[in-house]
Formats: structure tokens, C-alpha cells, sequence
């Protein structure tokens, strides 16, 4: 990754990108796929958080996400999130398909995991496809709270997440304690 860049999404910036980012939707499930409306909204809300990695200037993949409001964790009944927390949701994480299993999803959460302990969250919470996502998210010692069989009627198995910001992800497995320059 000698040519990395990370880059804010914003609100005011998605026009230019949002062909990019709207053709990556294609990677996910018919059903929960998200327009231009959706990741506006996302976007516009106070407090969100969208970051984009290139490769020599190539658009490689996207993370995104915003606060996770008190009575989405109660209706989700997650319960290792303590009363009062600070707690942020992850909506869409993407590899482009020819830049996969590189590092670059690592990378990507890794930036974004690093930004909002910044700002003082506590929790991070998210829906993760079962298989590569998931594994990823292992990495920073996420805990499954749900898992969905048929989330919302995809026919596939995703697992809600939990990542509590207080842990030191590094400390799960020192083998991945790896040095890199961006
Ligand atoms: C899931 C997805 C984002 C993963 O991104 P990726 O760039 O392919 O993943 P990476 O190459 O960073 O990770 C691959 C592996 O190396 C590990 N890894 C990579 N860099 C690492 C590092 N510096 N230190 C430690 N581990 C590292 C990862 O944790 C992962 O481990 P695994 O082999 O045990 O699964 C990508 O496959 C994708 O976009 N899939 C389609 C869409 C999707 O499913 N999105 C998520 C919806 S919830």
C-alpha cells in the first residue's frame, strides 16, 4: 500500500464521489442496498463520520457511519451497552472487489475506529455479513450480541456487533500488533 490516502466523505463532497460509492452498493444484497437519498440523510445527520481510501488515486472503498440513538439500542435489546454510553453505528463498509483481502478493509476500520474513540464514543455497533466482515471486525475484538438468520429477508446470515471502545483491540492477539506508515 505504498500510495495510500484516506479521505472524508462529507455532505458537502458526496456529489463528487457518490457514483463511486453508489456503484459499490452493487456488493451487497438487492435488498439492502442504499441510494443517493439514504447516504445523504446518513451524512447530513450531526456528528457522522465517512471515510474513503485511494491507491494512487483510485478509489479503493468506503466506510460510513453516524450515532446510533438511545432507543435504536434499546430496540435492538443490545445489553453490553451500559446505560448512557456514547454508542456509533457502522451503515456501509466497502472493498472495491480487485483491492480485497489486501489490507485496505483493515486499514479503513482501523482509521475509523481510531477517529471516534477521538470523540469520545464508547461503543461502536453494526450489522456484519457473516464470513470476511465479520472476521474483520474480530480483529478489533468485536462480540456478537445478535445473529440474524435471514437478515432482513436477504437470505443471508449477518450478526449484530459490538465493539467496546475501552478495549485495546492490539491486546487480542499480539501478532497484530503491525507497524505501518500512511
Ligand atoms: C468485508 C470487506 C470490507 C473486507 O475488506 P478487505 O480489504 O478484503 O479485508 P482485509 O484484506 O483488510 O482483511 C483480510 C484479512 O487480513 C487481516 N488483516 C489485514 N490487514 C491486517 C493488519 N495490518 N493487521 C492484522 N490483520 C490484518 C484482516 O483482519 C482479515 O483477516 P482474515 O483473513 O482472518 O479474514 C470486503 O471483503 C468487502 O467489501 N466485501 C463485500 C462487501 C461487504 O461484505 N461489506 C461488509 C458488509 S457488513
Amino acid at each position: 500500500m505504498p500510495n495510500i490516502k484516506i479521505k472524508r466523505i462529507t455532505k458537502n463532497n458526496f456529489d463528487r464521489y457518490s457514483d463511486l460509492i453508489l456503484e459499490s452498493e452493487q456488493s451487497h444484497p438487492k435488498k439492502i442496498r442504499s441510494d443517493y437519498g439514504d447516504y445523504k440523510d446518513i451524512l447530513k445527520t450531526k456528528d457522522s463520520l465517512g471515510l474513503m481510501v485511494f491507491e494512487k488515486d483510485e478509489y479503493v472503498g468506503n466506510i460510513i457511519g453516524c450515532p446510533y440513538r438511545r432507543w435504536e439500542v434499546e430496540e435492538d435489546k443490545i445489553k453490553n451497552i451500559e446505560r448512557g454510553k456514547r454508542v456509533f453505528y457502522i451503515y456501509n463498509l466497502v472493498i472495491e472487489p480487485e483491492y480485497r483481502g489486501k489490507g485496505y478493509g483493515y486499514v479503513l476500520v482501523e482509521k475509523f475506529i481510531e477517529r471516534i474513540k477521538r470523540r469520545k464514543y464508547n461503543y461502536i455497533v453494526a450489522h456484519v455479513k457473516v464470513g470476511k466482515s465479520l472476521s474483520l471486525f474480530k480483529k478489533f475484538n468485536a462480540t456478537i450480541e445478535k445473529e440474524f438468520k435471514n437478515y432482513e429477508k436477504t437470505g443471508k446470515r449477518y450478526d449484530l456487533i459490538v465493539i467496546d471502545l475501552k478495549k485495546k483491540y492490539f491486546d487480542a492477539d499480539p501478532k497484530l500488533l503491525v507497524k505501518r506508515k500512511l
